[in-house]
């Protein structure tokens, strides 16, 4: 149901809950101070109670209304990456709800990049927690189209047309002393939030370069914050998702596929051989990939297919954040020797 700017702000200041667009994917939105609107977005998303939702606020300002402190790391990286896809976890104060944090005690922060949210946060003066706009573990919507297959026509949306970045917000956790991790790949990657601190990435660190750094970021394992909510299989079709490293044996696989007369459909990235049958092709560019993933994975999913076969990008950094949510989706076959 496509309700206005208007509609959504008397819903979201009532305690309803509402599906925004932002410029990663929609949010099933409620407002972040209100416990009972947020059980509503547990319920209909039926996501487990300690899984912790993002707060979306309308600017830098309004983060300290959340958190206990802002070390400069955090600072540095919100007036760099704000309004946009990254999301900032820091110790959060007293008075958050316990339903946001899912009983953590750090809050998730970021200030989405999309007019439409932004009007809606700016004109309503709410915060508002919004995690995917899916049910628990499918994939994640960037269309209005898609928020209303996977939730019904009952979920009020404002539409915002197709979300342009396409994967869900960079999620970095920031310590009171200013130790920072990736929890959550995305389009802005670890080494670009490196060089926005100038500093060694945790993952250049574990390999052992040897520069100059001002402040040692936390390693994996040392700092070890919890992960809630990434889940194995998170972020997948209806369709069984198998995930083949080399195009050579998706072909062998699709042909076994036909022999066994089972149906399935493919993604490809970038050139090369072609299976039979029908197939999307995404450019070899993370950030155009990135964009249409999920529109593809649900396009080639309402085909209700056997399987879904797709061809998965080279394991370098550019790729990260798009091989993360594949391996999500899907299972990576072996090589048959
Ligand atoms: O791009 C995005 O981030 C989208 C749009 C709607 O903003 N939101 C999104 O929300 O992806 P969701 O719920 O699907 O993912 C939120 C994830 C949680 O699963 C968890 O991994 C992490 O954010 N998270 C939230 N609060 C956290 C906290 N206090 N500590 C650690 N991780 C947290
Ligand atoms: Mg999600």
């Amino acid at each position: 149901m496509r309700i206005s700017l208007e509609q959504a702000i008397v819903r979201l200041k009532q305690g309803e809950v509402v599906a925004i667009p932002t410029e990663t994917v929609y949010g099933l939105a409620a407002d972040a101070t209100n416990d009972s609107a947020l059980k509503k977005i547990f319920e209909i998303k039926q996501r487990p109670a300690d899984h912790p939702l993002i707060v979306h606020i309308g600017d830098i300002n309004q983060a300290e209304n959340w958190v206990t402190c802002f070390p400069e790391t955090a600072r540095k990286l919100v007036e760099r990456y704000w309004p946009g896809p990254l999301t900032i976890v820091l110790p959060a104060k007293e008075h958050v709800s316990r339903v946001v944090r899912g009983g953590e005690s750090t809050v998730a922060l970021r200030v989405p990049n999309h007019p439409v949210t932004l009007a809606l946060l700016q004109q309503s003066a709410l915060s508002l927690a919004a995690p995917s706009a899916n049910l628990f573990t499918q994939l994640s919507p960037t269309t209005v189209e898609h928020v209303e297959k996977g939730l019904g026509d009952v979920i009020p949306v404002l539409d915002g047309g197709a979300c342009q970045v396409g994967i869900e917000s960079t999620i970095v956790n920031v310590t009171a002393s200013g130790q920072w991790q990736v929890l959550r790949p995305g389009v802005i990657s670890e080494a670009e939030i490196a060089e926005v601190l100038n500093q060694l990435s945790p993952h250049q660190l574990k390999l052992g370069q040897n520069q100059k750094v001002q402040k040692v970021p936390a390693t994996v394992g040392e700092l070890a914050p919890r992960v809630p909510g990434q889940h194995a299989l998170h972020y997948s079709p209806r369709t069984p998702l198998l995930l083949f490293k080399e195009r050579d044996a998706l072909i062998q696989c699709s042909k076994a596929l036909t022999e066994a007369h089972l149906t399935y459909a493919t993604l490809l990235i970038g050139e090369g051989l072609q299976p039979q049958g029908k197939v999307i092709s995404l450019p070899n560019q993370p950030d155009k990939v990135a964009a249409q993933l999920y529109d593809a994975l649900h396009r080639l999913d309402a085909l209700k297919l056997d399987r879904l076969l797709v061809a998965l990008p080279p394991a370098q950094a550019e790729w990260v954040a798009v091989n993360d949510r594949l391996s999500r989706a899907g299972t990576i076959e072996q090589v048959q020797a």
